[in-house]
């Protein structure tokens, strides 16, 4: 085992029986966690990024089983900012200190490429880097976007498991999903993508290729968490969520690609009250703080429970910063760009 761990430290590489030996042993957890805890510092150093995440619309056509913004939800309050609304949070970004914005939503068909654009342009020009989380769109749509100012856009591929993936997205195909991954790339996007850990059905062997699938990727960021079953949804029933075996996926990831950009989520965060720095502790390096406001904040509402959900934006990213120093840690004062070295 131990063996095992310290030769991926070194190399890098593991196949896929290796992933699923070291994903089906407890024992492995532990070394694991320190192993990526190594890397981790070896690579991107003690520096954590902040990303001041926008949620800008709650509104989705699509019928992901798993999430509360999915269409048929009607229990879910929904809202859309204006882009003047938009363009004032990212202001405020800028106030707190951030140097990344995240514009996550879901597909909300308001936001085309045309109502985009002069946003982008606008939050550009207050010196911001800005990622992207709109979801799938046609090259031409990823294309004007990076023209428009786009830096980075966050994809997870949720599960790389073709069968499962169409069986919780209805409507959607796996095939489209890896092409957008693979026009994001070829636009010289920096790519983040990620996996929900934790889905009923999805064995270990699946999460040991979604490993290889980041790495054949060459994603730049990595995003993962553990599902969480949301009330208001037809996974409502399926077992408590865990924080370990999503935690494991993450350090695997940062042992195999050991330079990337690895968030510690709010999923993370929601299934345990320290599951953050956990996180920070077992690989990653970035924290995305939401700072959306009001009502928007609270029916941003993927699953129950979120992390931060009633605090403040302000209040936030106190409490991070204390945390961070705790940990022996500090916030990056720069854009924490993927920069390769391996
Ligand atoms: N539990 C955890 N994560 C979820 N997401 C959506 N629904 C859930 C849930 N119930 C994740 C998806 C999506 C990201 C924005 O949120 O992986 O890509
Ligand atoms: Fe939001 Fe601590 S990070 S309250």
């Amino acid at each position: 085992m131990v063996p095992l761990i310290e030769r991926a430290v070194q190399t890098h590489q593991l196949t896929e029986d290796e992933l699923l030996f070291l994903l089906q042993s407890p024992q492995a957890d532990g070394p694991l966690f320190a192993a990526a805890d190594r890397v981790r510092r070896h690579y991107v150093g003690d520096e954590v990024h902040l990303r001041a995440l926008i949620e800008f619309s709650n509104i989705c056509p699509n019928q992901c089983l798993y999430c509360g913004l999915r269409a048929p939800n009607t229990r879910l309050a929904r809202y859309r900012l204006t882009p003047q609304q938009i363009v004032a949070l990212a202001q405020k970004a800028v106030q707190y200190g951030y140097k990344t914005v995240v514009l996550q939503g879901g597909e909300d068909p308001f936001f085309t490429v045309e109502v985009w654009t002069p946003i982008l342009q606008q939050i550009k020009a207050l010196g911001l880097v800005i990622t992207l989380s709109l979801g799938e769109r046609p090259s031409e749509d990823y294309r004007a976007l990076k023209q428009a100012g786009a830096d980075r856009y966050l994809l997870r591929i949720e599960t790389t498991d073709k069968a499962l993936y169409e069986k919780y997205n209805p409507g959607m195909c796996f095939e489209n999903r890896l092409r957008c991954l693979r026009d994001l790339k070829a636009l010289e996007y920096e790519t983040g993508t990620g996996v929900l850990v934790g889905l009923p059905g999805q064995t270990l062997r699946s999460l040991a290729r979604d490993i290889l699938y980041f790495k054949e990727l060459d994603a730049d960021m990595v995003g993962l968490g553990p599902f969480i079953p949301n009330p208001d949804t037809p996974l409502q029933d399926a077992p408590a969520p865990q924080l370990a075996p999503a935690l494991k996926v993450m350090a695997l990831t940062r042992l195999l690609l050991p330079d990337i950009n690895i968030p510690a989520t709010t999923a993370m965060e929601t299934v345990a009250p320290d599951g953050r720095i956990q996180a920070l502790q077992s690989g990653a390096n970035v924290v995305m703080p939401n700072i959306t406001e009001g009502e928007a904040r609270l029916n941003y509402a993927l699953y129950p429970g979120k992390a931060c959900a009633g605090e403040s934006p302000t209040r936030c990213r106190g409490c991070l910063e204390n945390k961070l120093r705790a940990i022996g840690r500090s916030v990056s004062q720069g854009s924490g760009w993927h920069t390769r070295k391996l």
